[in-house]
């Protein structure tokens, strides 16, 4: 069988964890690294045993041996490195969140439409099995009319004036932080598990901790994790939001993000109330799901292809009490998004596509006028 051939740019904490996934399917293989500089992309390429290293990413465009990109270097970088591997003719997984802004976001998704490239983006929460269960069991109405939606993704890796990253600097990680590296994770599953479309919010955002240390060596953003030399510097964008939400069918909700959360680490929570049940799932303990009643004991949906819906089953791949989790979301993740590709199909609809990505940014817009305004802003559904 002739394998698919991939290429990383952006060989990070994401890339790295792209490469294995894709590993795991065993009909792709990463022929290529990108990163900034050739002496970097030369030893990545050799700890990560991948036979071609690219110091600059327009020439691993130009390798016509290489069909499918996989874009995971910072957000800023996004915009132009999709573009071009649009404009260069090969299929795209690009990571989240899809530009820094939704012109350019929409720019991209026209862009895709009018090739018959394969692109993706790696909203990964949508591909985990009681997710797709979650998800049939709105459609089958199963919880009823859903009338309140509450969710909430938290982390506490930021929670010191001392924790800094390139996601602090909007240059490279876009205006908004939180809303948009979870927040944006948050948002997609979300709209994917109820089908329902946020049509309006009213937002507040904080700035916890207003100064941290930067260190005040490396000008690629991904090298900012070297501690010798510190300054002390203004933080612009914000640790935390709080949104009330309306729904375009007349359900309300609320979400929270924040990074200074301590003991929380992925906590992403999704809490449906419907008129019949409610539903709940929770990231950090992926293989369940609470339903509730009001005038019976609730129940526990386990990850067990006996307990499942149907349209869960292609998600899950071994004995229940064997867990799997976020590595497994990205192996599902791989395998749905190679699938279009080996087969010359439309993609799985566990893949968030370009008009999912910018429908995201359309929302973080929305908030970044509400946070200005004070007031409740819409959002135009897209055509
Ligand atoms: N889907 C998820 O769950 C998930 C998780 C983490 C990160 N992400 C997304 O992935 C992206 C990367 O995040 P990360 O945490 O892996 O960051 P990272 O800093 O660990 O990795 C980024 C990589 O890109 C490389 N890079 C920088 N400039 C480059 C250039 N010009 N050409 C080629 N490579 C370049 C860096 O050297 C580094 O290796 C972000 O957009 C982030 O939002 C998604």
């Amino acid at each position: 069988m002739k394998k698919v051939k991939a290429a990383i740019i952006g060989a990070g904490f994401i890339g790295k964890a792209h490469i294995e996934a894709v590993r795991r399917l065993g009909y792709v293989d990463i022929v290529a690294i990108g990163q900034s500089g050739q002496e970097k992309a030369e030893k990545y390429a050799r700890e990560l045993g991948v036979p071609k290293a690219y110091g600059n990413y327009i020439d691993l465009l130009r390798d016509e041996e290489i069909e499918v990109v996989h874009n995971c270097t910072p957000n800023h970088l996004h915009y132009e490195i999709n573009k071009q591997t649009l404009l260069h003719g090969k299929h795209l997984l690009s990571e989240k969140p899809l530009t820094l802004t939704s012109e350019e976001a929409k720019e991209l998704y026209l862009l895709a439409k009018q090739t018959a490239l394969i692109t993706g983006i790696n909203f990964n929460y949508r591909q985990f099995p009681m997710v797709q269960h979650f998800k049939s069991m709105v459609k089958d109405h199963d919880l009823g009319h859903i009338n309140l939606v509450r969710g909430s993704y938290l982390q506490d890796w930021l929670l010191y004036e001392t924790d800094y990253n390139w996601r602090m600097e909007p240059e490279y990680g876009g205006p908004t932080r939180a809303i948009s590296d979870i927040g944006s994770h948050l948002f997609d599953l979300v709209q994917y598990v109820t089908q329902l479309k946020i049509v309006e919010v009213l937002a507040d955002t904080a700035i916890v901790i207003p100064k941290r240390y930067r260190p005040t060596q490396g000008t690629d953003p991904s090298q900012i994790t070297n501690f010798d030399g510190l300054e002390l510097v203004d933080v612009k964008t914000e640790d935390y939001c709080s949104v009330l939400v309306k729904f375009n069918n007349g359900a309300r909700g609320v979400f929270t993000v924040s990074q200074v959360s301590a003991g929380k680490k992925n906590a992403l929570e999704l809490h449906l109330d419907g008129s019949r049940a409610s539903g709940s799932w929770k990231q950090e303990e992926p293989f369940k799901l609470l339903k509730g009643y009001r005038d019976r004991p609730g129940e526990t949906v386990l990850r067990d292809p006996n307990q499942v819906k149907r349209e869960a089953l292609p998600f899950l791949h071994y004995p229940s009490g064997h867990e799997e989790g976020w590595t497994d979301s990205l192996k599902n993740m791989m395998q749905h998004y190679y699938q279009a590709i080996l087969k010359n199909e439309t993609l799985f609809d566990s893949v968030a596509t370009f008009r999912d990505g910018y429908e995201i940014m359309v929302i973080n817009d929305a908030i970044i006028r509400s946070v200005r305004s004070g007031t409740w802003e819409k959002i135009e559904l897209l055509p």
